[in-house]
């Protein structure tokens, strides 16, 4: 038997049986009350909400006549199926769509079959099993260590670990005693904030920038100071000329524009840290995943005064899922903010860390990452020779050397009407207005592309679509995409 709590107001105008029978009838409605369950019988309830068997049996034949429920003999009361209640004209009329409100229709959302978002990975090609053998290994250690909360600055064996995976791909020189683990990049930063003090110091940051990052200083009070991208990246003299006390940057990959900073522009960088006693904070994000050129070593490499604080994810390495990143603090600021960092707990769990742990240590990790550069590397290639040969010069990309994800300006169109017509056709892309200090300096014709979630094969489809999409059957190659896409 269900029990029925609604909220009768005596003070209201509406009589109360009126009250109880629209709320029983929006509970049938939505769901809540199911198709042959039985209504509580007309004494139970009266005595439940202590009002009078006269006014249930009102709601209760109000509810009969219009056939939300059935009266039957000794089952009282049992609740019709949705489809065959006769509904009052009253209850079938939508609302209105709002002129603001672009909620549409459940029916009218077209099926989105390439989703370009950013941040998607190929799990494809997740060695499942092995990481399943990890954690289960994990749980089996039964020490303080893997069950209770784990050493603050996290795990010291996966710090070791990710100390020399860090030398040896990056260049970074650094003891286990310097890595703090955190629960991603966020929460990195926010620490951070919270450990350096760092709410209304001035702060530049590139612009664009990555908005995740960005938000969370703005949460921290952080006074931001945008500094403008030249061609190859930081402006170094607009930093040089401003109050920064430190700096947020992606030398390796600038997000979202995707340039690498050359070897004089770090120098600079690095010469104005030591010179202003400033501190860079160096986002490493994606580093594993260049596709042409010589690796450059990150800042942190060549970072001779240790006025570098080094951050690296393993949300594009691994897993998002694992929620596990780091930072590398000079042995200076790590000196100065030790005993505050005492009253932190480490966020990321401890079974995960070992999992982690032992996925490095049999070699899974090294392995996964020289996979997952050759499959990002083709379906680069691949989305690149896409883009040229149907969509041509109509298009130019942007930041085309590396990592997950590439801007396109779709030359002289703009993104809103982009990103709806993608929607037609198929596929999904994205604005990158929210990484420009101001959204309107953001050009209107930039979209952006995440590729890494797309399978290989279907990448040349998606960008078929999308060039069907937004130019139509306009050129001859895209003539020929009509027949070959359906
Ligand atoms: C610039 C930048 N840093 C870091 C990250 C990774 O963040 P997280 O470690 O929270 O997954 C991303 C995006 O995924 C990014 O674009």
């Amino acid at each position: 038997m269900l029990a029925i709590t609604p909220l009768l107001d005596k003070e209201n105008n509406t009589p109360l049986y009126m009250q109880l029978y629209k709320y029983i009838r929006e509970q049938i409605e939505g769901g809540m009350l199911l198709q042959g369950s039985c209504l509580p019988s007309i004494r139970q309830l009266a005595s439940h909400l202590n009002i009078s068997k006269n006014t249930i049996e009102a709601a209760y034949q109000q509810l009969l006549a219009e056939g939300y429920v059935e009266s039957k003999a000794r089952n009282g009361f049992i609740v019709q199926q949705l489809e065959e209640l006769p509904r009052p004209a009253l209850l079938r009329t939508k609302p209105e769509a709002s002129s603001s409100s672009n909620i549409s229709d459940k029916n009218d959302v077209p099926e989105i079959r390439f989703d370009f978002r950013y941040g998607d990975m190929d799990l494809s090609r997740f060695p499942h099993d092995v990481w399943k053998a990890c954690l289960i290994d994990a749980l089996s250690e039964r020490t303080n260590e893997v069950l209770g909360y784990g050493d603050r600055q996290g795990n010291p064996h996966l710090r070791a670990e990710i100390a020399s995976y860090i030398f040896e791909s990056r260049g970074v020189n650094c003891h286990a005693d310097q890595i703090i683990l955190c629960a991603g990049t966020q929460q990195a930063i926010s620490m951070l904030c919270q450990l350096l003090a760092l709410n209304n110091v001035p702060i530049g940051m590139e612009d664009p920038g990555y908005d995740g990052v960005k938000t969370i200083f703005h949460h921290h009070n952080c006074k931001l100071i945008p500094i403008p991208l030249q061609q190859d990246g930081l402006h170094v003299e607009l930093l040089q000329g401003s109050a920064a006390k430190a700096v947020y940057v992606t030398p390796s990959h600038q997000f979202p524009m995707g340039m690498v900073l050359p070897i004089q522009k770090r120098m600079k960088l690095l010469q104005w840290a030591k010179e202003r006693k400033a501190l860079i904070i160096e986002d490493d994000y994606d580093s594993e995943f260049r596709y042409s050129g010589q690796p450059i070593p990150s800042l942190k490499a060549l970072d001779s005064s240790d006025q570098v604080i080094y951050m690296g994810t393993l949300s594009k390495s691994f897993l998002p899922a694992a929620r596990l990143s780091y930072i590398v603090l000079p042995q200076a600021v790590l000196g100065s903010i030790r005993s505050k960092l005492m009253s932190y707990s480490q966020p990321v769990s401890p079974i995960i860390q070992q999992a982690v742990l032992l996925f490095m240590r049999r070699g899974h990790f090294a392995r996964h990452v020289r996979r997952m550069r050759r499959l990002y590397q083709s379906k680069h290639k691949k989305l690149l020779n896409a883009i040229s040969y149907w969509m041509g010069d109509r298009v130019e990309v942007i930041g085309d050397r590396s990592g997950l994800h590439i801007l396109l300006d779709v030359k002289g169109r703009n993104s809103s009407e982009l990103i709806q017509l993608a929607e037609q056709g198929n596929c999904r892309v994205y604005t990158s207005q929210a990484h420009w200090n101001d959204p309107l300096q953001c050009p209107a014709s930039f979209v952006m592309l995440g590729f890494g979630g797309i399978e290989e094969s279907e990448l040349e489809t998606g960008i078929r679509l999308l060039s069907l999409a937004w130019f139509g059957a306009e050129s001859g190659n895209i003539s020929q995409a009509k027949n070959i896409v359906q």
